[in-house]
């Protein structure tokens, strides 16, 4: 088969989704009328056509505004069931999904509402689509330490309804060890642990990741590539990368996919993946990532089965289930 195919039809694990970076235009304006939410575009090609960014930071202020119509549990419900349902049509058949409860704490959203909601859909996906499903919390770096804390404590009531912790939003000025406490509490509590690190941030972000917060996945963490120290250890402990390739090409990480690293973290044997970070705001679902990636990189197939392979390895899912699926 022709590789675009081969990348389409071969099972695989998507680990690194924000499901708030899901919604598509066209949702996020049929859930402002639905909820008499008023929006600062006339239209959705007005609001698609804002999608155009120079650093993560353009990117986050773009993606808090849209998730501004998530209300109600059915709202983050419709939005993930749109999101699995795309997944399992492009062959993942198991996701570990990414969600922001304080972007919606902070407007009054209640946090039993947006898990509910999620889990709702994670459950249905299951029964109806055959993908499996699971949720992790994501504190806001750029928020403080304490809100954390809180995040976590309105949280633990719904303890069986998301697997691990993660830590995103802006990078630059908010290193891990600002939440040093809290993933302490939350590695206690036997939770799974992983953190945006070295997307727009240094190495040592990277390394801190791992030795404070004992991350047990590096999200992103392509600036690994400018510490050889940093590439051993990862190699040698097979921590996994969760690479977004269309991500970072839009956030200008990289001038151009030709120019991603993603090959090189493969060569020096790190246990990378690809995946879509926020695919309605970057233009491409999972194997949109894929294809475009392999295109511009030359990549083959020994690479799609190793890159496949390691969405496994890198999976949270339990170790017989892992084994079926490697
Ligand atoms: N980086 C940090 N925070 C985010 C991202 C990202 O790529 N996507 C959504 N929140
Ligand atoms: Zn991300």
């Amino acid at each position: 088969a022709r590789l675009p195919e081969l990348l389409a039809a071969m099972p695989k694990a998507e680990l690194h989704i924000h499901i708030e970076g899901s919604l598509e235009p066209e949702l996020i304006f049929a859930l402002a009328q639905r909820n008499g939410v008023a929006l600062p575009y006339a239209s959705v090609a007005q609001l698609r056509s804002a999608y155009a960014f120079s650093n993560l930071q353009s990117f986050l202020d773009i993606y808090y505004a849209g998730a501004s119509v998530l209300l109600h549990e059915q709202d983050f419900y419709d939005m993930a069931r749109a999101y699995l349902a795309r997944a399992a049509s492009e062959n993942v058949v198991h996701a570990e999904i990414f969600f922001d409860p304080q972007t919606h704490t902070a407007r009054g959203v209640p946090i039993e509402v947006v898990i509910q909601g999620l889990h709702r859909a994670c459950v249905d996906a299951r029964a109806e689509l055959g993908i499996s499903a699971a949720l992790i919390l994501c504190f806001l770096r750029h928020l403080s330490e304490e809100d954390a804390f809180a995040t976590l404590q309105q949280a633990l009531p719904l303890r069986d309804k998301f697997i691990g912790v993660g830590l995103d939003s802006s990078e630059l000025g908010h290193p891990p060890e600002k939440f040093a406490r809290v993933f302490a509490r939350c590695r206690e509590l036997g939770l799974h642990l992983v953190a945006h690190a070295g997307e727009e941030g240094p190495p040592a972000y990277i390394w801190s990741a791992l030795d404070v917060l004992h991350a047990e996945r590096i999200d992103h963490g392509v600036q690994a590539q400018h510490d050889a120290a940093l590439l051993e250890r990862l190699a040698r402990e097979r921590t996994p990368l969760t690479v977004c390739p269309l991500s970072n090409l839009k956030l200008c990480v990289f001038a151009s996919l030709a120019q991603h690293n993603l090959p090189q973290l493969l060569a020096a044997g790190l246990c990378v993946t690809v995946n879509s970070d926020d695919p309605a705001y970057f233009g491409g679902y999972i194997n949109d990532n894929f294809t475009q990636l392999f295109a511009a990189t030359g990549l083959g197939v020994p690479h799609a089965y190793m890159l496949a392979r390691n969405s496994f390895e890198a999976s949270f899912v339990d170790a017989g289930t892992k084994r079926a699926w490697q």
